[in-house]
């Protein structure tokens, strides 16, 4: 870094690396040389960051992120071009993209987006199979494919039922997904919601109870997944998943925007978000991405945001970083008071994500954001004031004001406001 010279004094060229050691609380020697360049330091330097070069010198323990944004700041804008330059280094990426703007970017990579619609031509088994064996790092009971898949269904049935689910609810649920998986074939929806409304005398006699206090138990479940396989939503999670479906490709993005202004936009990202991590999870393409833009659709669900939790802790052993894009800090929290599970399910999705990129905040979100995500009291007052482009980048215990910087070559990609402005 090169300080301005003055009054005839020569100016003064130090490494960042040096300048660091010697004003040790002004200025960051960055986050290293290894990765793709993001853009601008706002104290001098360049800023590049690489979650999985990061993982393996030490710097986090995830590779997780969260960006976290007022509308309009630039989030969908950094993750596009993220995502592009990260493409150099050969790294795949998923894409959950509920408005429909990731289509440009899977045009520069020569892919085409898979649509979902009402009475399209995609189908996507939300149930397809995790995949078996241990991967690498596996011994957390959350990666035992069967159980994931319970899980996965009864976080299903909950964000259908708009809440949790009562305890015989679950042991239903469990019991249709078990007679399914004992039949041939891939569980379906279709299947178990015929499981559920016709429970077999074996199966009550599981759980100590009879067929028709079973079939009582798992009803309401069964007519709220019904709604997948005949209501707004038919067509598009209700039998096995399209044949062909071409995911070898280095993107691979899945378009909800039919469906974005729908009351069923969180179930529907609920399940596309679950489809994909089972198949990210079949790829085993390790070092992949998987971004889910607009998350506070799905994260307003209590029983889907506990799954995604568990999805996130399994990182790692996939070797895939989680991208989640949020406006605000009680998106998260949406629906919790001090001490509630929502809180604290938050608290652990932020600790499961190590890198969190702050843009603007409002400031009546300030003072929490401060208080859960340990900012400075500089870093609280910067927040609210930050500009497009501008983000305020934790990275384990570290951080750092960066500015984005958009390549003129990336302009088209990320232009979210043509219609707004005449160019
Ligand atoms: N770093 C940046 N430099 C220049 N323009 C930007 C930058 N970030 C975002 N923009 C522009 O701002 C607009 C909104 O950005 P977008 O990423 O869609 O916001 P968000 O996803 O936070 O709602 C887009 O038109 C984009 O081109
Ligand atoms: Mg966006």
């Amino acid at each position: 870094m090169k300080a301005p010279g003055g009054f005839g004094v020569p100016a003064h060229s130090v490494t960042t690396r040096n300048l660091g050691a010697a004003y040790p609380l002004l200025a960051e020697a960055g986050l290293g040389r290894r990765g793709v360049l993001v853009g601008h330091d706002l104290l001098g330097g360049s800023f590049v960051f690489d979650p999985f070069e990061l993982y393996r010198a030490g710097a986090v323990s995830n590779p997780n992120m969260i960006v976290f944004g007022q509308i309009g700041r630039g989030k969908s804008a950094l993750l596009k071009t993220y995502l592009w330059r990260q493409s150099v280094f050969g790294r795949r990426a998923w894409v959950v993209d509920p408005k429909g703007e990731y289509s440009r970017l899977a045009a520069l990579w020569g892919v085409r987006p898979v649509a979902l619609r009402p009475g399209g031509s995609v189908r996507l088994n939300p149930l397809d199979p995790l995949r078996h064996g241990p991967p690498s790092g596996a011994g957390s009971a959350g990666e035992d494919p069967d159980r994931r898949q319970g899980e996965l269904l009864a976080s299903l049935a909950s964000a259908c039922l708009g809440r949790p689910l009562a305890p015989r609810e679950r042991a239903a649920v469990e019991l249709g997904l078990g007679t399914v998986r004992a039949g041939a074939g891939v569980p379906t929806v279709p299947a178990v919601v015929a499981a559920l409304l016709d429970p077999s005398g074996e199966q009550a006699a599981k759980i100590r109870t009879d067929r028709a206090s079973l079939l009582e138990d798992g009803r309401d479940v069964a007519l709220e997944l019904r709604r997948l396989v005949h209501g707004d939503l038919r067509g598009m999670f209700d039998g096995e998943t399209t044949p062909g479906l071409d995911l070898s490709g280095p993107l691979v993005v899945l378009d909800l925007s039919a469906l974005y202004s729908s009351a069923a936009l969180g179930v529907l990202m609920a399940c596309a978000t679950a489809w994909l991590q089972a198949a990210v999870s079949r790829s085993g393409s390790g070092q992949a991405f998987l971004v889910v833009d607009e998350a506070w659709a799905i994260l307003a669900n209590l029983g889907v945001a506990r799954w995604l939790q568990a999805s996130w802790k399994l990182s790692r052993a996939h070797g895939v970083a989680n991208v989640a894009a949020l406006h605000r800090l009680s998106d998260l929290a949406a629906v919790g008071s001090a001490g509630s599970e929502q809180v604290g399910l938050a608290e652990g999705l932020l600790s499961d994500s190590e890198t969190l990129v702050i843009y603007a905040q409002p400031p009546g979100e300030v003072a929490k954001a401060a208080e859960v995500l340990s900012l400075s009291s500089t870093e609280a007052e910067l927040v609210p004031q930050l500009r497009r482009g501008v983000a305020l980048w934790k990275v384990g215990r570290r951080s750092f004001l960066v500015r984005h910087v958009v390549g003129s070559g990336e302009r088209r990609l990320v232009d979210t406001d043509a219609a707004m402005v005449d160019r």
